[in-house]
């Protein structure tokens, strides 16, 4: 296939969607989508996120040394939409989104309770660069929903879990597993 050139700039690029949880100084809690997400560390287990631009979060974050990434499900477009779409500085969010959370079961955090899967992340270093700044985190520990039995590797069921994928201007959905890991050197 014949290719054409565009200018580089931050482009087409799938991706997760979380909500980071932290508190406010008055123990209220506020989140904020964050699609530039992935791991960094297996040993230990490190994350790392990207945020540009003013944010509450960012200003929570550097400040507590600690918060909570919650994956979204497709269930939670509308909340994330909103929480990704609405500055922490300007709306109580959690009081214009009826919003259930629980703390942190090891780190003082906010978590979703909607939420299937969360990381309870301590910071551990902020690099800027650019006009962003990546944020490293250890994972402390991870809140998993009961109904999710097996988290051996390849286990999970991703589709059974319903993440909401993100991909500039768009929300999609997954639709089906197509292979393992490793297959093309299992059939060879
Ligand atoms: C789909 C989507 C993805 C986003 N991904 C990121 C991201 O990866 N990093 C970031 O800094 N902001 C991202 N944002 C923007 C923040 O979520 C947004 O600025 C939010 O209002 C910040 O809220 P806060 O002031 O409460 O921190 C995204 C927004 C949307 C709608």
């Amino acid at each position: 296939m014949q290719k054409y050139s565009i200018a580089p700039q931050r482009g087409f690029f799938p991706q997760p969607s979380y909500l980071i949880g932290t508190f406010k100084e008055d123990g209220i809690p506020n989140f904020s989508l964050i699609t530039w997400i992935t791991f960094c560390s297996v040993n230990p287990p490190m994350l790392m996120f990207a945020s540009r631009g003013r944010k509450l979060t960012r200003e929570l974050v550097d400040k507590n040394g600690m918060f909570s990434a919650n994956l979204v499900t497709t269930e939670m477009m509308y909340m994330a939409d909103y929480f990704g779409n609405t500055s922490g500085y300007e709306r109580d969010k959690c009081e214009d989104i009826s919003v259930k959370y629980i703390k942190g079961k090891v780190l003082d955090i906010p978590v979703l309770e909607e939420s299937p899967w969360i990381y309870e992340c301590k910071l551990i270093e902020t690099i800027n660069k650019g006009d962003g700044c990546i944020y490293i985190a250890e994972v402390k520990n991870i809140l998993v929903d009961e109904t999710i039995k097996d988290i051996s590797y390849g286990k999970v069921d991703l589709i059974s879990i319903d993440p909401l994928i993100y991909a500039p201007g768009q929300y999609y959905k997954l639709s089906s597993s197509i292979g393992s890991v490793g297959y093309s050197k299992r059939t060879m």
